[in-house]
């Protein structure tokens, strides 16, 4: 059984992993290989500030909130063990607020830690904030994160290709049995997908040790991530944001960082006096939900196995793992339907 997984970011890796994991003690022999034309420190998982928090508004997407949870449990895990660091995983408090009351919770107040309303007093300290919340997330930083998940997968005989796939039926022809679509934003290219458009972020780090929770505002009229957010990490804090939907520019962009830096120094005065270290700008995957299903292509006489894995928007590393743990499940019914799994593992 050979699978290929097209992609090295968070989602391809974790997916690897997520598939080596249930099946190689039962699938042998199981090839697993991961193909992308970036890895990590160049994909958009490790631009990413790491954050743990799906949308505030999630459109009642359950199957996306289970995804999440399981996520946040699995980190949650680590922390016991002294290579949580080593992972880039650590927990972080921090506020949400609001510009606008809002009475509906979000669907994460049951999964983090603490959750609970803000108190008056609490709310002073943020002049033209009406409403908000308090919590307990964590921080799981791609650029320690995917290193650490490669290294995971090599020591395992995962095997990783530097290319860019330019179709599917290019890795069935050289033997894969399953085909995994971990490729992010540019999934595009290799089938089109109108419902998937890039969200593109910008984003400032700066060296700013004093600050020690995240702060993230939000805007009804504004939208998601188009408001002020601070987010301190393991070394640097980032300060975002914007969410510009259809833009294919990964450059950095001066007004958009006069913007961001204006803003966020509203919020945050002390950041005037934070040393500026980098800009960094990436394509969010966006998309109306997470496709993650599988698809039977017919390539000529023969037959292409696809799980898709993308779309997963502002919050790739907060879902990982529940859709790496999906992913595997449907690369089991696969195997269950070409007659080489025991059940005991489905
Ligand atoms: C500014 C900003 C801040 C963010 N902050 C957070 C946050 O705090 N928390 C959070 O949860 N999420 C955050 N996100 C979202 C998160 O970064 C993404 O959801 C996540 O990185 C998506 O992971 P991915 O593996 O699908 O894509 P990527 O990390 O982009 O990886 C895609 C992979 O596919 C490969 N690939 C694509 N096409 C091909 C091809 N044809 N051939 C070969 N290889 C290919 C690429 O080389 C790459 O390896 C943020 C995003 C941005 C832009
Ligand atoms: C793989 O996913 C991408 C989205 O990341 C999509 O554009 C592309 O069409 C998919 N490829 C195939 C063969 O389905
Ligand atoms: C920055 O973005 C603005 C608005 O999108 C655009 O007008 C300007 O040309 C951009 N600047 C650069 C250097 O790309
Ligand atoms: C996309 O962003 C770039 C960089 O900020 C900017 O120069 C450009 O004008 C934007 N394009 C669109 C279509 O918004
Ligand atoms: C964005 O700016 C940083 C420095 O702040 C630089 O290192 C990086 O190369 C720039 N990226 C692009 C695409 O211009």
């Amino acid at each position: 059984m050979r699978v290929a997984v097209i992609g090295a970011g968070v989602i391809g890796l974790s997916t690897a992993q997520s598939i080596y994991q249930q099946f190689h003690s039962t699938v042998s022999p199981l090839t697993i290989e991961v193909y992308a034309d970036r890895f990590t420190p160049l994909t958009t998982s490790d631009g990413a500030a790491g954050f743990w928090q799906p949308y505030l508004h999630d459109k009642g997407n359950i199957q996306e909130t289970m995804w999440n949870k399981m996520t946040f449990d699995y980190l949650l895990k680590w922390l016991s063990s002294p290579d949580s660091i080593k992972m880039g995983i650590f927990l972080q408090s921090g506020y949400n607020l609001c510009e606008e009351p809002t009475p509906v919770s979000p669907s994460f107040k049951d999964i983090v830690l603490g959750f609970r309303e803000l108190t008056d007093r609490e709310l002073q300290m943020f002049p033209g904030y009406k409403y908000g919340w308090f919590n307990t997330a964590l921080m799981v930083e791609g650029k320690s994160y995917l290193p650490w998940l490669m290294d995971w997968l090599k020591e395992r005989g995962v095997k990783f290709h530097h290319k860019t796939i330019k179709s599917f039926k290019e890795l069935s022809d050289s033997g894969a049995d399953v085909i995994v679509n971990c490729t992010g934003v540019r999934s595009g290219e290799l089938q089109p997908d109108p419902d998937l458009k890039p969200g593109r972020g910008q984003i400032i780090k700066v060296d700013a040790p004093w600050l020690k929770h995240w702060i993230i505002t939000h805007s009804n009229k504004a939208g998601t991530y188009n408001t002020p957010y601070i987010i301190p990490g393991s070394r640097l804090v980032t300060v975002g944001g914007c969410f510009q939907v259809g833009n294919w520019s990964e450059q950095n962009n001066s007004t958009d960082h006069k913007h961001i830096w204006e803003y966020a120094c509203q919020l945050e005065p002390s950041l005037k006096h934070a040393r500026i270290v980098e800009d960094w700008a990436g394509l969010r995957p966006a998309r109306s939900k997470v496709r993650l299903e599988r698809e039977t292509i017919r390539s000529g006489a023969s037959t292409i196995e696809v799980i898709h894995n993308y779309g997963h928007g502002g919050f790739g590393l907060t879902i990982h793992r529940g859709c790496a743990q999906e992913a595997a499940r449907l690369f089991g019914q696969i195997l269950e339907q070409k007659g080489n799994c025991p059940k005991a593992q489905l």
